[in-house]
């Protein structure tokens, strides 16, 4: 079985599509650990909840760098096949990328290359844009700059506000992101340039 490493900074509310979707039977993989850099993250109360291995290794005042150095230490004994960054609200460190290259995940609030960073939401209203919607990319050393793996569309409506936008967004990003991840762990896939193009599985003997 795959196992996948969560990195959260609070709600928590992808990690727990994730797991809704693995005890359910619809992804196949296992939450080896949950880390989080932020003590009060609600995501790893869930997690503990859960039953999950967790992992609080606070980052406020560490150099990124220095942070992820100590996650790939924290990580070592979990194993883990890929790993899966849900609200992390960090820069991901040249130590993980490099331990873990080709290996991380990460789910955005827009349809990238549009609005990468913070407050995405309100940059798609302010903006103007008649369609936003959510990302899932593998994660280089950019900023919201990898290889997209799914994407799905929603319409901004005239009466959107930041909030009301955010949470129909939500609900792609919670279906998306296990179908990118299952897609990830087949390995059904190649990367031709910035395009990740699914492959047929092979059959035996062919
Ligand atoms: C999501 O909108 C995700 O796309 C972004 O941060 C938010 C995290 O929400 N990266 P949650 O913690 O998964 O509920």
């Amino acid at each position: 079985m795959k196992r996948l490493a969560i990195l959260l900074s609070g709600r928590g509310s992808n990690f727990e599509a994730i797991a809704r979707n693995i005890s359910e039977g619809k992804l196949e993989a296992e939450i080896a650990v949950v880390v989080s850099n932020n003590p009060d993250a609600k995501g790893l109360e869930t997690a503990a909840g859960l039953g999950l291995k967790t992992v609080c290794l606070p980052s406020k005042g560490v150099d990124t760098g220095v942070w992820a150095a100590g996650a790939v230490e924290a990580l070592r004994p979990f194993e883990a096949d890929l790993i899966c960054l849900a609200g992390f609200m960090r820069r991901v460190g040249g130590p993980l990328l490099e331990a873990y290259a080709g290996r991380i995940l990460n789910i955005h609030p827009s349809l990238l290359p549009s609005f990468p960073g913070l407050h995405v939401q309100q940059q798609a209203l302010d903006y103007g844009v008649k369609y936003s919607g959510c990302t899932v990319h593998f994660v280089d050393a950019g900023l919201d700059t990898g290889a997209i793996v799914k994407q799905a569309a929603v319409e901004v409506k005239d009466s959107d506000d930041a909030d009301t936008l955010a949470a129909r967004i939500l609900v792609e990003e919670h279906r998306i992101y296990s179908e990118a991840i299952a897609l990830v762990l087949s390995g059904r896939f190649k990367i031709q340039g910035r395009r990740v193009v699914e492959t047929q599985a092979r059959t035996a003997g062919v």
